[in-house]
């Protein structure tokens, strides 16, 4: 396990897969340090790329707008992705690419201890949570992993392509606010 100066700089110069390549920025993940919560989304977009950061595209400015429902702001909150540069074209990670990455990701929770993680969308969800669970029948509910619980919502990209999920979404926040709630996480700290 590598401290966070390790990490940033092993990040930054990563070559492990064919993203490298193509990457104008490695997109390492934003937040506090020692955030109660973490989202993480499949892989950077063509903003994201450009900028560095995670969800500052369509998606992102959707997820704040999630976050804000329950009381969230994105900087109480730690935000990554499964891998950490830009698939082309927004296809989805590959397997190989996802396995080269997702060592970076466990180093960061590794580093954080966040109560919860939140996965956003099918790719997140079947890597952090179980290769076959089913993002249409299983968002929303929760399984505690070595002291962590983890959950997964519809990612806000499939909102924006279809509003209809958006109810469905509303109830998973209301239960994450519980969730937080019930452990004590900032900002609800009692
Ligand atoms: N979609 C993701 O999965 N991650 C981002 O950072 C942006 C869009």
């Amino acid at each position: 396990m590598q401290n966070w100066e390790g990490l940033e700089y092993s990040c930054s110069n990563c070559t492990k897969c064919g993203l490298c390549q193509t990457r104008n920025h490695v997109v390492f993940g934003v937040g506090p340090r020692d955030a109660d919560v973490m989202f993480i989304g499949e892989g950077p977009g063509e903003q994201e790329d450009l900028k560095g950061e995670p969800f500052v595209g369509p998606a992102g400015k959707l997820l704040d707008d999630m976050l804000s429902i329950i009381d969230l702001s994105r900087e109480s909150c730690y935000i990554a992705n499964i891998v950490k540069c830009r698939p082309p074209h927004n296809r989805d990670p590959l397997d190989a690419e996802q396995d080269a990455c997702i060592g970076y990701l466990r180093n960061q929770v590794a580093l954080i201890k966040p109560k919860i993680i939140v996965c956003l969308g099918r790719i997140s969800a079947t890597r952090l949570i179980r290769p076959d669970f089913r993002i249409t029948r299983e968002h929303g509910t929760w399984t505690e992993r070595n002291g962590i619980w983890m959950s997964a919502i519809y990612h806000p990209s499939a909102l924006l392509r279809d509003p209809s999920k958006r109810p469905e979404t509303f109830e998973d926040l209301l239960t994450l606010r519980q969730k937080l709630r019930e452990l004590g996480c900032k900002p609800y700290t009692v």
